[in-house]
């Protein structure tokens, strides 16, 4: 049977891609970030894992507002990225296996997420930065990948709780597979941050550390709120939130929390890394 190792949660913002080609991990901006990574290096050095399922939301480079899938699934060998217009460098193409996202878009449409599949499909920031995050030594991303892309650019935005249970299907999934692969479920975004609008440059701490201690203490604690509820709570973009918790919900087992990192601000955002072990 596939094993799930944990998961692993980061914010994504664009910078990050600057910081890393310009050398500055270890500036006094980027450092507190930065180092949230190095027990994260340190478990993946033991834990190996083989395939990475990145839940993360596309900003406008494979879908547009013209059409907007709610759940997209990769299903290609390959994902490629490309200039999104923030001025930081185009990353190696991203390893897929096309058998495995198959296995899992069958299983999530068996259990009637009727989600767009994608046998061509570009990956953005929030996909490669947190990859290159995880694997900063290689120069292109080591391990086979599965993009599941869910959209919080456009409204209507599926609920926490949709999120939630979509997470808590490809657990179930993956957990059923007959193959001996190791598995990483990655979500990218958040946390609080809002880019547009009276309110930007809106951060909430006090709900973000609730969030992360959350994660541990109570997964579905979030679910109780409305999109527009964490909306207020979070600004507009910080609702990619959303992501650590079909992250979470895809672990089947107790969990661990191996490391946690909370630092304001990269970019306007409010950074988190959480590591959890699936125990
Ligand atoms: C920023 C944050 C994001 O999540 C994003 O996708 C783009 C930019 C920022 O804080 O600058
Ligand atoms: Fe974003």
């Amino acid at each position: 049977m596939a094993k799930i190792l944990g998961m692993v949660s980061t914010s994504h913002v664009p910078s990050i891609g600057n910081a890393i080609a310009k050398k500055a991990q270890y500036s006094d901006y980027w450092k507190p970030f930065f180092s949230g990574f190095e027990p994260i290096h340190e478990w993946l050095g033991k834990n190996k894992p083989d395939v990475v399922i990145v839940f993360y939301n596309d900003h406008g480079l494979n879908f547009f507002l013209d059409a907007m899938p709610t759940f997209a699934v990769g299903a290609a060998d390959q994902y490629m990225n490309d200039d999104e217009g923030w001025g930081i460098p185009t990353l190696p193409p991203f390893k897929g296996d096309a058998s495995i996202s198959w296995e899992i878009i069958n299983g999530l449409i068996e259990r009637e997420f009727d989600v767009t599949t994608c046998q061509r499909m570009k990956v953005d920031h929030a996909f490669t930065l947190p990859l290159k995050l995880l694997w900063p030594e290689s120069e292109s991303c080591p391990v086979i990948t599965v993009p599941i892309c869910i959209n919080t650019v456009q409204f209507p935005v599926p609920s926490a709780k949709r999120c939630f249970d979509l997470g808590r299907a490809v657990g179930e999934i993956i957990s059923n597979l007959d193959s001996d692969l190791k598995f990483l479920i990655l979500g990218t975004g958040g946390l609080s941050h809002q880019l547009d609008g009276e309110r930007a440059g809106f951060i909430n701490k006090k709900f973000d550390l609730e969030f992360l201690d959350s994660l541990v203490k109570n997964p579905k604690w979030a679910t109780q709120y409305s999109i527009e509820e964490l909306v207020e709570q979070v600004g507009t973009q910080g609702i990619e939130l959303i992501m650590w918790l079909a992250a979470r919900a895809a672990l089947p087992g107790q969990v661990q929390q191996i490391s946690s990192t909370y630092h304001v601000p990269i970019s306007n955002t409010a950074g988190g890394i959480v590591l959890l072990e699936n125990t």
